[in-house]
């Protein structure tokens, strides 16, 4: 399979290339990226799958959200995960749709805060509840066969120095074990599922 990952430089990212690229082609995404793209941006999603061409993968392993206390939040820092972590990856499927090959997929991204909230949490939970909502509902709607899951994760090892603080008696788990999530969902058969990894 040709495989676009859309983050694929970061701590999640990185992990979720060297499990695909065992088996596949994949075109690594990112600010700084081979392929250029800013989700923040429509316009930006739109001219990378204009240089990409078709795919028959689509994998987000990006997204941004503010911690803070809810008694200091803003409707600008709300913003933050809002327009990042959530509206890149509807706009991802939105444009990328048509680039994808018929029985192709989508693999989303979200969290463990969406149904296990913690202190500075509101604007993470907010948006990976509202992509594990979308998920299942753009599952019954996609065409030719394209399906769509997310990978809801707990706090990774590999996060845990900047994270620790805010996910106390959350056992964290190898990002390793998640990016197999990712490959469940790429080469698997699924539709409209919110792959947990980590919850106990
Ligand atoms: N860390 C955890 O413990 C944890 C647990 C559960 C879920 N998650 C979720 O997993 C996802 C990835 O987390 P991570 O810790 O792997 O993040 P990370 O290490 O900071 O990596 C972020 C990746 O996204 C790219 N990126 C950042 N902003 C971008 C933008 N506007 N447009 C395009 N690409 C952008 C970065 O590359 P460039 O700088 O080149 O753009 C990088 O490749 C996030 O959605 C996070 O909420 C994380």
């Amino acid at each position: 399979m040709k495989i676009l990952v859309v983050g694929a430089s970061g701590t999640l990212g990185s992990a979720v290339v060297a499990e695909l690229s065992k088996r596949h082609d994949v075109i690594s995404a990112s600010r700084s990226g081979d392929v250029k793209v800013d989700v923040k941006d429509a316009a930006s999603i739109k001219a990378m799958f204009a240089e990409v061409g078709k795919v028959d993968a689509i994998v987000f392993t990006a997204g941004k959200a503010h911690f803070g206390p809810l008694s200091a939040m803003t409707p600008e820092l709300m913003d933050v995960g809002i327009k990042d972590k959530l509206m890149g990856q509807v706009n991802l499927v939105l444009t990328g749709t048509e680039y994808l090959n018929d029985g192709g997929s989508f693999t989303l991204v979200s969290g463990i805060l969406a149904t296990e909230p913690i202190k500075a949490g509101t604007n993470a939970s907010l948006v990976n509840g509202a992509i594990d909502s979308f998920v299942v509902a753009a599952a019954i709607e996609l065409p030719r066969g394209i399906r769509i899951n997310a990978v809801s994760a707990t706090v990774f090892e590999e996060a845990m120095e900047h994270y620790g603080p805010f996910f106390r008696g959350f056992k964290p788990v190898p990002v390793a074990d998640v990016a197999l999530a990712f490959s469940r969902s790429v080469e698997g058969a699924t539709t409209g599922k919110i792959f947990k990894v980590g919850y106990v």
